[in-house]
């Protein structure tokens, strides 16, 4: 098959979130089957600045806008096997950040129809347009109501991922006929018509031959009112279309035995001194003094998805009582202070690195023995797969993803187990899982079980690439 995945971010070029790491290792995936994978993402200024690979130029493409008229540069580099296309404009991705502009509706519209345009030209055209997130969302309804301009994709179909359903991708209806030339009567009759307002990912919804999220639990909260996020009476239509499919990890980019990063590989039968020398290493980094007892991780976007909501009094206990806690991540600046008056608090307990750091990211994985995420939703998660293969035991809230891929420890034998969930979105909840997780680890025979069960968990892409291909050969007739 020739897949084309079009999305607003891909590793190893351009990533804000988890977006980013599913493309790269699901197209290897690809890959690896013997199929042709086209990514295609903006051109960002930053990954010009990082200059990753050598980018060559490949075409130049007139977008129309109605009135407005912008060139793309499209550029190519090959990276393990994959056919990357960036589309460049320095006037809508020459700039220092991927999101968060005004224009953000006008750039991604550009960036669509100029993919698409593109996708048309490609010589042997492509079987499949699979589109991620609502950035790249509005390309099923353009192929559908704007057949003419697109004859080489006559037979082309897609399929919509949702990653993340708070974010609709929001326009004013005029953005219609004047970013798209699209008719206006696709607002008035409903179709991409969400809260008053066009959303392009419910064009996505409603357009998409098919539907995925990122995990089959997840896929059951979109279709029920109280966890869809507004979306359920769209997708309810589309149910018989609409499919979760668990994500997975690079399993050699996160790799304790093999990752370069870490000041001592191990693996299962070396997790004590693996993780001891880890433990050791962010200890020295932050000046903390280490008492002993289980440490606890995370390293995480900082936003209210997240849960910091309910984790800052439960840190707050945590190093109370004498604790070690690492924390890596950055985001809504209110969190950001909160937790940096915890730091200056404990400033012996409580290692804080505001930002992104891939070294301290895989230093905390493998230094921590828990991992927090007591996310209030999470399409799928990739913080606790990761954790798991590090032998980090995650000390999760039992919502979408993390339900799927966390199995909890119910307090005898830790059969299967490899980590904590609890129900509720509250303090109490959190702190029950907490006292639930320091009890296993005074059990040492019991923690080196569900140590050792974390880390055997099988979260590579085989079985989930293997999914998306059946359900692009279900389209193929
Ligand atoms: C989004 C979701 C996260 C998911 C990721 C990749 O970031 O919030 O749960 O793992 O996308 O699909």
């Amino acid at each position: 098959m020739r897949i084309a995945m079009v999305a607003g971010e891909a590793n190893p070029f351009c990533k804000s979130g988890g977006l980013a790491d599913v493309i790269l290792p699901l197209s290897l995936e690809y890959v690896k089957s013997g199929h042709d994978v086209f990514v295609l993402v903006p051109f960002y200024k930053l990954i010009k600045d990082r200059k990753l690979a050598r980018f060559c130029r490949v075409g130049q493409l007139d977008v129309h806008m109605s009135w407005r008229h912008e060139q793309a540069d499209i550029f190519f580099s090959r990276y393990e096997g994959i056919n990357y296309f960036f589309i460049g404009s320095i006037s809508y991705f020459d700039r220092e950040r991927m999101y968060g502009y005004d224009d953000d509706g006008e750039r991604f519209a550009f960036f669509q129809l100029a993919a698409l345009a593109w996708l048309n030209q490609v010589e042997g055209g492509v079987d499949v347009i699979h589109v991620h997130d609502h950035q790249a969302a509005m390309i099923p309804a353009l192929l559908k109501e704007k057949k003419a301009d697109y004859p080489n994709l006559a037979t082309a179909k897609t399929v919509l991922t949702i990653h993340n359903p708070a974010f609709k991708g929001y326009l004013n209806p005029d953005a219609l006929p004047e970013l798209y030339e699209l008719p206006r009567w696709l607002y008035d009759g409903g179709q991409v018509r969400f809260e008053g307002m066009v959303s392009t990912l419910k064009a996505g919804i409603i357009y998409s031959d098919k539907i995925t999220t990122v995990s089959p639990n997840h896929a059951k909260e979109l279709l029920t009112p109280e966890g869809s996020m507004g979306l359920s009476g769209v997708l309810k239509l589309r149910e018989r279309d609409f499919v979760g499919i668990v994500n997975g990890i690079d399993e050699e980019e996160w790799n304790p035995a093999t990752d370069y990063f870490l000041i001592k590989n191990y693996d299962r039968a070396s997790f004590r001194e693996g993780k001891a020398a880890s433990r050791e290493k962010v200890v020295t980094l932050f000046g903390l003094s280490d008492k002993g007892g289980p440490s606890f991780g995370l390293v995480s976007r900082l936003t209210s998805q997240k849960g910091v909501d309910i984790l800052l009094p439960v840190v707050e206990k945590i190093l109370a009582d004498g604790n070690l806690l690492f924390l890596c991540g950055s985001g809504d600046s209110i969190y950001e202070e909160r937790l940096r008056a915890l730091q200056e608090r404990f400033p012996k307990q409580f290692g804080l690195y505001v930002g992104f750091n891939s070294q301290l990211a895989h230093d905390i994985y493998a230094g921590s023995d828990f991992f927090l995420m007591p996310s209030q939703f999470e399409p799928c998660g990739i913080g606790q797969l990761i954790a798991k293969r590090y032998g980090a035991l995650p000390i999760a809230r039992a919502t979408g993803g993390l339900k799927d891929t966390i199995i909890s420890f119910d307090g005898k034998n830790g059969t299967e187990a490899d980590g904590f969930l609890f129900e509720d979105y509250d303090v109490q909840g959190f702190e029950w899982a907490v006292k639930a997780a320091k009890a296993a680890y005074s059990n040492k025979k019991i923690f080196a079980k569900l140590v050792v069960n974390a880390m055997e968990a099988d979260h590579s892409w085989t079985h989930s690439g293997q999914q998306y291909l059946d359900l692009y050969l279900s389209l193929m007739d």
